[in-house]
C-alpha cells in the first residue's frame, strides 16, 4: 500500500444535496476508493473527512454509513490541529458566517459557488483569506465537464476561426411541489433566503464565458419569476420571491456576443440539460455537458427556406462529433484533486476566493441589469 498523506478535511454542508452527492460520495470518498491522490514519489494524499451538521441525527447517520468521524460543533472540528481544510456547501446565506470562522481559526477553505449572496462580502471573504495567508478555493466543475472540455479544445486548436457568438441553453422544469414532489430544495425560489437563477447560475456563467471564450464585459438581462407559488419540503404553499428565469446577454472580449437562457421553467427538447452553440468563421460547434458537436466551413450545406415542403435535410446529421480522446473523470472530483495537490504541493491554483467573486459580481450586476433595464459594463476585481 503506498504511504498516506493524510489531511483533516473539515466537510459543512453533507446533508445537503450537493454536499453530499458530488463533494463526499463522488469526490472525497471517491479518491479513497481509488486509493488516494498519487503524488510522484510513491506516496498519496490521503482526505480524512470529518462531517459537520446542524441536525445530530442526520449526520450522525452519513457518518456511520462510511465509517467517519462527526460533530455538530463547528468551532469543535476547527479546534482539531489535523483539520486543515475547511469545506462548505451549506446554503448560500450561511456561507459567509463559517468561511469567516474558518479562515480566522488558519484553515485553508474550499466553498461552493455563490461564495457569498453580495459582491462586498465576497471580496471581503477573498482579502480576509489573503490577508491570514489561507490557500482557498471556490468550486468551478463545469469547465471540468467533458462537452466544455472538448469546447476549450476546440477554441485552442483555433477551430472556429474567429469566434462571432455563443449561444447557451440551459434548464429544466422544476416541479411546483403540488402535484408531485419538487426535484431542487424550495430556498432556491426565495429571494429572502439568497434563492434565484441569477444568483445561482450567473456565477457558473461567469467562469465558463472566461475561461472558454473571454472575459465578459458587459451583461444585459431579464429576469422573470414565471411561477409565483410553489409548495416547500413540508408540502406548504409559499410565495416565490425570487427570479425562476434569466435571460442574459454578455459582450466578451474580442467582440463575441453570448447569450444565456437560464431557466426552471422550461421543458427539455434539447439532447442534454445545457447546450451551447458557438459559431465562428471558420466552423460551428454544439456542446453539452458530455458531447460536443462541430460543422467545417468546407463542410457547411446550403438550405434553402420553402416552408410550402417538408424538411428536405436532416440538419443534425451533417454535423461530426468531437472523439472523447481522454477518460473524463467527474468534474467535482477532478477539481477536488488539484485544490488538494495546491494545499499540500504548492502547485498551481486559479480558482480562488476572488475568482469566485467575480461570479457573484456577475450575478449582482445581472440582478441590477433586470431592474434597471440597463446595460451594465463589468469593472475589474482586485484584493
Ligand atoms: N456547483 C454546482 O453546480 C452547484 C449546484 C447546486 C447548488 N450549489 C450550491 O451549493 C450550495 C448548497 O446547495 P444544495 O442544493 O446542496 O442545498 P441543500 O438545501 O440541499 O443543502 C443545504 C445544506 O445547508 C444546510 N443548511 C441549511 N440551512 C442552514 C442554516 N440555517 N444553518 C446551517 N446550515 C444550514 C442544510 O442542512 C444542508 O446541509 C448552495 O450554495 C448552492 O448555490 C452548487
Amino acid at each position: 500500500m503506498a504511504d498516506r498523506r493524510p489531511i483533516g478535511i473539515a466537510m459543512n454542508g453533507v446533508t445537503g444535496r450537493m454536499g453530499l452527492r458530488q463533494h463526499l460520495l463522488r469526490s472525497v470518498l471517491a479518491i479513497r476508493e481509488q486509493g488516494g491522490i498519487p503524488i510522484g514519489d510513491g506516496s498519496v494524499i490521503w482526505p480524512e473527512p470529518v462531517l459537520i451538521g446542524r441536525n445530530e441525527h442526520k449526520v450522525k447517520a452519513i457518518a456511520d454509513e462510511h465509517d467517519l468521524p462527526w460533530t455538530t460543533n463547528l468551532t469543535e472540528a476547527l479546534a482539531d490541529p489535523g483539520v486543515r481544510v475547511y469545506f462548505d456547501s451549506l446554503v448560500t446565506g450561511e456561507r459567509q458566517r463559517t468561511v469567516r470562522e474558518a479562515i480566522a481559526a488558519g484553515k485553508h477553505v474550499y466553498c461552493e459557488k455563490p461564495t457569498a449572496s453580495d459582491l462586498a462580502t465576497a471580496l471581503e471573504l477573498a482579502r480576509l483569506a489573503k490577508d491570514a495567508g489561507v490557500k482557498n478555493g471556490v468550486v468551478q466543475d463545469k469547465i471540468f465537464l467533458p462537452g466544455l472540455l472538448k469546447l476549450k479544445r476546440l477554441v485552442d486548436g483555433g477551430f472556429f476561426g474567429r469566434i462571432l457568438s455563443v449561444r447557451g441553453e440551459f434548464g429544466y422544469w422544476v416541479f411546483e411541489g403540488d402535484w408531485q414532489p419538487i426535484n431542487r430544495p424550495s430556498w432556491n425560489y426565495r429571494a429572502e433566503d439568497d434563492g434565484g437563477i441569477i444568483l445561482d447560475m450567473f456565477c457558473h456563467w461567469q467562469y465558463v464565458l472566461n475561461h472558454v471564450f473571454g472575459k465578459p464585459l458587459s451583461v444585459q438581462a431579464l429576469a422573470a419569476t414565471h411561477i409565483p407559488a410553489r409548495w416547500d419540503e413540508q408540502g406548504a404553499e409559499y410565495r416565490a420571491t425570487a427570479d425562476d428565469a434569466a435571460y442574459g446577454i454578455f459582450e466578451l472580449d474580442g467582440g463575441i456576443v453570448a447569450q444565456i437562457n437560464s431557466s426552471w421553467a422550461t421543458r427539455v427538447f434539447r439532447d442534454e440539460l445545457v447546450e451551447f452553440q458557438v459559431d465562428g468563421t471558420e466552423g460551428s460547434a454544439v456542446a453539452g455537458l458530455r458531447r460536443c458537436r462541430v460543422q467545417h466551413r468546407s463542410a457547411t450545406p446550403m438550405p434553402v427556406w420553402n416552408p410550402d415542403l417538408p424538411p428536405t435535410e436532416d440538419f443534425r446529421s451533417q454535423w461530426q462529433e468531437v472523439p472523447d480522446n481522454r477518460v473524463f473523470d467527474n468534474g467535482f472530483k477532478t477539481q477536488w484533486e488539484l485544490f488538494l495537490k495546491h494545499v499540500v504541493l504548492d502547485t498551481p491554483w486559479h480558482w480562488d476566493l476572488l475568482a469566485g467573486a467575480r461570479g457573484v459580481q456577475l450575478a449582482e450586476l445581472g440582478l441590477r441589469s433586470a431592474k434597471e433595464g440597463l446595460r451594465l459594463s463589468i469593472p475589474d476585481l482586485e484584493l
